[in-house]
Order: structure tokens, then C-alpha cells, then sequence
């Protein structure tokens, strides 16, 4: 008897799935960012998918975050399509997946640090921005001053790229915002008087330590798009991918995870020229990308219309406060919009893998995997396996935000894994 999907996936006992004891590892250590996936159980995942399916040449991640399925993707040789609105997000996975120039590195790194201690000791004049006094501390303006400098001297652009990355969680770690938190939130004053600045050092240690973290290259094609998924997917082809594996936001990102805030003060420090930046706007405040995010535009007119094509949705937008209900009907217009492309774009017989976690608003549960179940299935896929997981308290801070109004804003502890195939026509 051919063993079907899930009862292949649920082979492997209850728990398997959580990988509880898992760290991050290998590639997917040398930088942070909000809500990173667990790469082995995405590599399980994609390989017992690949391997049953047999026509699976590609896989498309409309929203890649830090690239962890990406990555694993990449390791089954398939070709790769991404997508993030995070100039971030799309610089970290770009350096996972192209590495570095293993030709060139040892001598960069060697030119890198020697103008490290030249500028360190020189006087340059410190990189600014709108209110960078508040979110560094001045000896760490200079130092950081030092690596932007001699990390733009460099000539080979793949290092640079590396070296920023590498920057990046430096940048967070000493400014003045709290880790407790993605959002911007700054520290109580005698934690920034005493904090401790080894920044330089930190830093030659990260490009020393990470480059061990590179694999060889693999020939596949790799296509990473900064951008709004919705927009870029509305060029893509009609039924052109083999395999969408996402987990795409789970709320408007201003009020759930800040991808954005948590991203704008590395943001301010790269130079431009390094990054992919489709839209100005993006980097003009340090809560614009949330706002451009999946969501986070209001549209007037949403609130108004009661077209909404989920029944459960209906049902649980009764039982919250009218003022919270406009964000989420918000949220899911655009949610609807960027499933709907993405049933469009996949080839028919095909599987979507959406990981979804279920938020509360006004202490009710936002039912995301039942409505996306529900959107589905009414628009020409079924629901061929589904796994429930447990997340790593450790994957998450406890709470992901505060939101005015609402309060700190819990992280969840479990998500569903949605397998979807798209009917045949
Ligand atoms: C749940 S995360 C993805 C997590 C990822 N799988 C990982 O391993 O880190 C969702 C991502 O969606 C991105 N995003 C939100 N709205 C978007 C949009 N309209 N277009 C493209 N990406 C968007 C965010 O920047 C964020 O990186």
C-alpha cells in the first residue's frame, strides 16, 4: 500500500516535530532575526516531501525571513525563488545562500582588521542618523563608525555583504534598546551607563568564527526578491512553482512580530549601496516597514465591506471590540489577496506548506490555521496532511511586543503545519 503524506509525517511518534533540543547550528547561526524557523525540522520536512512528490524541481518562500527554508531548500539542490520586504531579511539569506569569496577572504579579513586598529586610532568622523544619540551610546557611534569604514573599503562586494551581516547583530546588541523585545524600546538608563563596549572585538571575532559556517556552492538557481510578496508575485506566471513553503506573518506586523523595528537600526549603519532597497519609504521612520508590511497599510474602505470570504473569520470578528476589528479584517484583506496569488502561481497537483501560528486579540483566539484551512479549500485545494508543534520557549522572548492599548503581547506556544494540494484542473 502506498503510504500517504501524513501518515508518513505522523510515523515519527507525537513529539518528533517539536524538536525541542534543538540549536541553532551551522549556517543559520551567523545572524539573528524574529521568529527564525527551526531549520532541521524544515529540512525533514522538505525532504520527505521532496522525495515522496518526485517533481520537485523548485520552492518558493513568499515571506524568507532569515532564509532558514530557503537554505534547506537549497541542500535538496532545488531551485530557488524568495521573497521578503525586509531589505534585512533579503541581505542575511542573500549571504547564507551566495557565502563568501573563499578566494579572497583570508586576505580581506586580513585588510579589514588592520583598518579597524588604523581607524580606531585615527579621528574619523562618526555615520549619522535622525536620533541616533538615542539608540547608541557615543563610544559605540565611534566604534561601530570604524567598522561601517573599513567594511566599505573593502573591494570584493560578496565580503562586504558578509561582513554586515556580521555587523548586524553587534548593531542591535549595543544600541540602546532592550532585547526583551523586537520592538524599539529603550533600556533603563543604568543599563546603558554600564554596559560593557567590546565592540571591535566582537566583531573580528564573529568574521573569524562565522566563516566556518559556509558550505560549497551548489549550481541551482537562486532568485531573492526584496519587495512586497503580493506585488512581485503579481508577475510571476500562473501554475510555475513546484513547492510553496512558507510561513507567512501571523498578524499585521505592528502588532504582532516587529520584523521592521527590529531590523531599521541595522538598517541605518549598512551603506545603501550594499543593500536592496525597492522603496525609499521603506527606511524613512524606524516603524515603516511594519507599516508596509503584510497588514499594516489601513485601507478606509476595508472596514466597511463585509465581503469577507471566511465564515470562521465572521464568527470570531463578532466576539472582538469594533476598533481592534478593523486591523484584522486589514490584515486578512491583504492575507486573502497574497494566498489567493499564491494558489495561482503553483503548478496544479501541487503542494503549498504554510506554518501558522494562532494569535489572540482581545484575549480571543485568531484562528489563522482554520482560516486559511477554510480560504483554501474553498478556492481548490485540500488539506492533505497537517501537523501541530510545539515552539521552543527559547525560540521566542516571552512577550513579542507591547502594543499601546493592549499591552505586552505574549508569544505563541504551539503552530500548525498545513499541507495543501492544489487540485488538478
Ligand atoms: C514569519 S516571518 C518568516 C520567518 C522565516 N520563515 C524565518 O525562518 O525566519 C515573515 C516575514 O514576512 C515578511 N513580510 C511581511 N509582509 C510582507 C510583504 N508584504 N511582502 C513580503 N514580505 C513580507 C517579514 O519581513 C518577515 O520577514
Amino acid at each position: 500500500m502506498k503510504t500517504n503524506l501524513q501518515q508518513k509525517l505522523k510515523s515519527y511518534g507525537k513529539t518528533y516535530w517539536n524538536f525541542e533540543q534543538i540549536k541553532r547550528d551551522g549556517i543559520h547561526k551567523i545572524a539573528n532575526y524574529p521568529a527564525m524557523m527551526v531549520a532541521p525540522m524544515q529540512h525533514k520536512l522538505i525532504e520527505d516531501i521532496v522525495n515522496m512528490e518526485g517533481n520537485i524541481s523548485n520552492i518558493f518562500d513568499p515571506f524568507h525571513g532569515s532564509g532558514t527554508t530557503l537554505v534547506e531548500g537549497n541542500r535538496f539542490g532545488l531551485d530557488l525563488i524568495g521573497i521578503d520586504i525586509n531589505p534585512l531579511a533579503n541581505l542575511i539569506t542573500k549571504v547564507k545562500l551566495q557565502g563568501i569569496n573563499k578566494d579572497t577572504i583570508y586576505n580581506s579579513n586580513e585588510e579589514l582588521f588592520l583598518n579597524l586598529k588604523k581607524y580606531k586610532e585615527s579621528n574619523i568622523e562618526a555615520h549619522s542618523f535622525e536620533k541616533i544619540e538615542k539608540w547608541f551610546r557615543n563610544d559605540v557611534i565611534y566604534d561601530l563608525s570604524v567598522i561601517r569604514k573599513s567594511i566599505i573599503d573593502e573591494k570584493d562586494k560578496k565580503n562586504r555583504e558578509y561582513y554586515w551581516t556580521c555587523m548586524s547583530d553587534l548593531i542591535r546588541k549595543y544600541s540602546n534598546t532592550r532585547s526583551s523585545t523586537f520592538k524599539l524600546h529603550i533600556k533603563e538608563e543604568s543599563k546603558i551607563e554600564n554596559m560593557d563596549n567590546n565592540i571591535i572585538k566582537d566583531f573580528i571575532n564573529s568574521v573569524e568564527t562565522n566563516i566556518s559556517s559556509f558550505e560549497s556552492e551548489k549550481s541551482n538557481s537562486k532568485l531573492l526578491i526584496q519587495g512586497d510578496s503580493l506585488e512581485v508575485m503579481g508577475e510571476m506566471e500562473a501554475d510555475s512553482i513546484d513547492f510553496i513553503c512558507t510561513s507567512p506573518p501571523y498578524g499585521d506586523n505592528g502588532t504582532t512580530v516587529t520584523y521592521g523595528q527590529f531590523s531599521i537600526l541595522s538598517l541605518l549603519w549598512i551603506d545603501k549601496k550594499d543593500l536592496t532597497i525597492s522603496n525609499d519609504q521603506l527606511i524613512k521612520n524606524f516603524s515603516a516597514i511594519d507599516t508596509l508590511s503584510l497588514g499594516g497599510r489601513i485601507d478606509p474602505s476595508i472596514s466597511k465591506s463585509d465581503n469577507i470570504p471566511s465564515m470562521t473569520l465572521v464568527n470570531i470578528l463578532k466576539t472582538i471590540s469594533i476598533d481592534k476589528q478593523k486591523k484584522i479584517k486589514n490584515f486578512f484583506n491583504d492575507y486573502f489577496n497574497v494566498i489567493r496569488e499564491m494558489i495561482r502561481v503553483l503548478k496544479p497537483g501541487h503542494l503549498m506548506v504554510l506554518t501558522l501560528g494562532n494569535r489572540r486579540v482581545d484575549n480571543k483566539e485568531i484562528k489563522l490555521d482554520e482560516i486559511t484551512k477554510e480560504f483554501c479549500i474553498n478556492n481548490g485545494l485540500e488539506v492533505e496532511a497537517e501537523i501541530v508543534r510545539n515552539i521552543s520557549r527559547k525560540r521566542m522572548p516571552a512577550m513579542v511586543s507591547h502594543v499601546s492599548n493592549v499591552g505586552p503581547v505574549k508569544s505563541m506556544n504551539s503552530e500548525t503545519v498545513l499541507i495543501l494540494r492544489k487540485g488538478e484542473v
